[in-house]
């Protein structure tokens, strides 16, 4: 396994333990609001503190990103991008089903990444050039070539409901008639990280911030998959705009949007 990749396991793995040991005592969160129906606990910032103090044992020079800590500078050449706990609503309503999400982009271009779900104890890894794998099992998109039969998944915008609600249904309504089923499971790396596992055959989302997909991305380019933005363009992560999944599917989704 490569270093840089290694030392995000190890971080990814000290997060999942606080994050499990915070599902297991739940009476003590201190659940704030940032804003409605978007919230963050103790357990969130414990587990970003975790993994940078983790990285930087390694690499005290890197620069970071994380959802909970906002920007470390450092070296820019190396930036890590983490989502400590991607799923928080899930996890404060007692749910099982969140995960960790730490990549590693080097010079502008994902690296390494890691998605942990620490309750089914499930680790999605990814370096550039040298597949995913499942628990060191090599994992693959599906081959999924059309929406017909297709598992997908997809989230509403439930921060800025007035502005976003109407696309967004509008494009489930487009989709949904034409696909097998549609799931909405609150964890945008673990959507991911299932598209790359082939367990949902594409994955679409507006409005995810850098730390939501940067892993996820990684992962299902190196299972062979699809990581675009609504235009079908490199930008997912700079535009929020997320669409992923098989290469036969994705463009699939694409030309459905747009009818
Ligand atoms: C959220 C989850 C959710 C997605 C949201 C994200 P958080 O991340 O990934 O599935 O729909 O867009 O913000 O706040 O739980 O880390
Ligand atoms: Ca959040
Ligand atoms: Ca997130
Ligand atoms: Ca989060």
């Amino acid at each position: 396994m490569h270093a840089m990749l290694n030392i995000a396991v190890r971080a990814a793995r000290v997060a999942g333990n606080i994050i499990a040991q915070g599902f297991e005592h739940r009476d003590d969160l201190m659940t704030e609001s940032k804003s409605e129906n978007d919230y963050v606990t103790r357990v969130d910032k414990e587990a970003e503190q975790a993994i940078i103090n983790k990285i930087q044992q390694s690499y005290p020079d890197h620069s970071f990103v994380g959802e909970e800590g906002g920007v470390i500078e450092g070296d820019d050449d190396f930036k890590w991008i983490i989502d400590p706990l991607d799923g928080t609503t899930n996890f404060v309503r007692g749910v099982p089903h969140f995960a960790v999400s730490i990549a590693l982009m080097h010079k502008g271009r994902l690296d390494q990444g890691v998605v942990f779900d620490p309750i089914r104890n499930e680790l999605f890894t990814a370096s550039r050039g040298a597949s995913a794998q499942l628990n060191g099992y090599r994992i693959r998109c599906s081959n999924a070539k059309e929406l017909r039969g297709s598992l997908l998944a997809t989230a509403f915008p439930f921060k800025n409901k007035e502005q976003e609600l109407a696309e967004s249904l509008q494009l489930f309504s487009k989709v949904y008639p034409q696909c097998g089923d549609i799931r909405r499971s609150g964890s945008a790396a673990l959507d991911m990280a299932y598209v790359a596992a082939g367990r949902l055959d594409g994955y679409w989302e507006k409005g995810l911030k850098p730390w939501d997909m940067a892993a996820g991305a990684l992962l299902i380019q190196e299972a062979g998959g699809l990581v675009t933005d609504f235009k079908g363009g490199h930008e997912p992560m700079k535009t929020g705009s997320l669409v992923c999944g098989s290469t036969k599917l994705v463009p699939a989704l694409l030309k459905t949007f747009k009818q």
